[in-house]
């Protein structure tokens, strides 16, 4: 009651006090648990800040070791869960597969749906979601190929076994290539948390009336989906496909981004936040060049991608209302490089983002926050009279 302040996508209005992730838009900066992006894409395992997002602290070896271990004895996923896979048609999308799926686990591990476990039991129901996300992403793409899974390796580290599930036909013979490892670990940790962004907000949100951990991932995996949040990766490869068919006229497709009678947005560009340059997209794009060189690809998208950008950045329309690439901009580049299909793009960002969900479904519960509940400002009709359905 009383008076109730207006703020449409919550541009300026704090849902929570957090610990987890820094975020200056205007400078640029941004830190996991005060440590600097840059630093970590560049010396950390994804586990390692997988590990610092969820517990606060980077963890020592053991730590990580021990970390590592614990995933390791959860990576198979419930045998009947292969009856989803045969279930969904061979051309959905992933990302619908995926949310699915990860909501079926609070079925398969019903210990998940009580609100008051203790430390032990919640700690359980979240490394069985790390352990079972690789395999289940994994899979979601074998089905795409219409071809039989491969099962977890322990003996192989998080993403190496990711990887080697993912492209290797028989489950040993995937020849580990560290630029591409080393990439993808990257790309992760650059995904891994983001404050309070859609999905976020949405994990939080469902997490606050006392669902489970897997249901409020599933919301979470469903809001980044859409092309303005995660989505976008996807959509910017599409883009970027469809100005090279047209002939690469770059200008062209600038021209249309800003025209306001256009549905057209340049995808990949843009933040709700960011209003200087997205760290994470700077340091993508040096990544492209680096590890596409590496890997001996010349891939004439990038070209484009790099011509678009350059154009945006010289465009006042652009300039004016501090729009840069942001983390979508550049990272499908590396994504196809790896052998992955663009259909499967968004869910790697959900891979990568999974710590942080999981962080912050956590903070949100350690906090007892209450359940999230927006208010509105009513503006339909007011008092009408019922008419019966043959008079109207
Ligand atoms: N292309 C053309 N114009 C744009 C774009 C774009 N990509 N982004 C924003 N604008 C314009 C927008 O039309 C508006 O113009 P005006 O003031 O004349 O009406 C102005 O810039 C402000 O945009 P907004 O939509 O009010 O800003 P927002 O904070 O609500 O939206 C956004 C942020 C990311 C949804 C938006 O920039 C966008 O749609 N970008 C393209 C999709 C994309 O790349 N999304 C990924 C975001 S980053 C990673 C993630 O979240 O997953």
């Amino acid at each position: 009651s009383g008076y109730i302040t207006l703020d449409s996508g919550f541009k300026n209005t704090g849902a929570t006090k957090s610990a987890i992730t820094f975020l200056d838009g205007e400078k640029g900066i941004l830190k996991y648990r005060g440590y600097s992006i840059e630093d970590l894409a560049e010396k950390a395992s994804f586990l390692e800040v997988a590990y610092l997002l969820i517990y606060g602290e980077l963890p020592t070896k053991a730590q990580v070791e021990n970390f590592q271990n614990q995933i390791n004895k959860h990576t198979l996923v419930h045998e009947d869960m292969k009856k989803f896979f045969d279930g969904f048609p061979s051309k959905s999308h992933p990302m619908g597969q995926l949310s699915s799926l990860v909501c079926s686990l609070s079925a398969f591990y019903p210990e998940s749906l009580n609100p008051n476990q203790s430390k032990e039991e919640q700690e359980l129901t979240i490394i069985k979601l790390l352990a079972k996300m690789t395999t289940i992403v994994s899979w979601i793409y074998k089905k795409s190929l219409g071809h039989p899974v491969n099962y977890p390796q322990n003996r192989l580290d998080y993403v190496t076994n990711f990887m080697s599930m993912t492209f290797s036909y028989t489950t040993e013979e995937y020849e580990v290539d560290p630029v591409v490892i080393d990439a993808m670990n990257k790309l992760l940790i650059l995904h891994a948390d983001h404050e309070q962004n859609c999905s976020t907000s949405t994990v939080r949100i469902v997490g606050s009336s006392d669902c489970n951990l897997y249901a409020s991932i599933s919301a979470g995996i469903s809001a980044l989906w859409g092309p303005l949040h995660g989505g976008a990766n996807q959509a910017v490869i599409e883009m970027l496909e469809k100005i090279k068919e047209d002939g690469g006229d770059v200008e062209k497709w600038v021209a249309k981004a800003k025209d306001k009678n256009d549905p057209f947005r340049l995808m990949g560009f843009g933040h709700r936040v960011y209003k200087n340059f997205d760290p994470r997209a700077k340091i993508i794009k040096k990544a492209c060049d680096d590890v596409l060189a590496k890997m001996g690809i010349n891939d004439p998208v990038l070209d484009i991608a790099k011509k678009l950008e350059a154009v945006a950045l010289n465009d006042p329309y652009f300039v004016e209302r501090k729009l840069y690439p942001n983390v979508d901009f550049y990272s499908g580049i590396l994504y196809r490089a790896f052998g992955f299909p663009t259909e499967m793009f968004t869910v790697l960002f959900a891979l990568g983002r999974l710590p942080g969900w999981i962080a912050q479904w956590k903070e949100m519960k350690e906090n007892r926050e209450p359940i999230g509940r927006p208010r509105q400002i009513y503006v339909g009709e007011k008092d009408r009279e019922y008419i019966p359905l043959e008079n109207r």
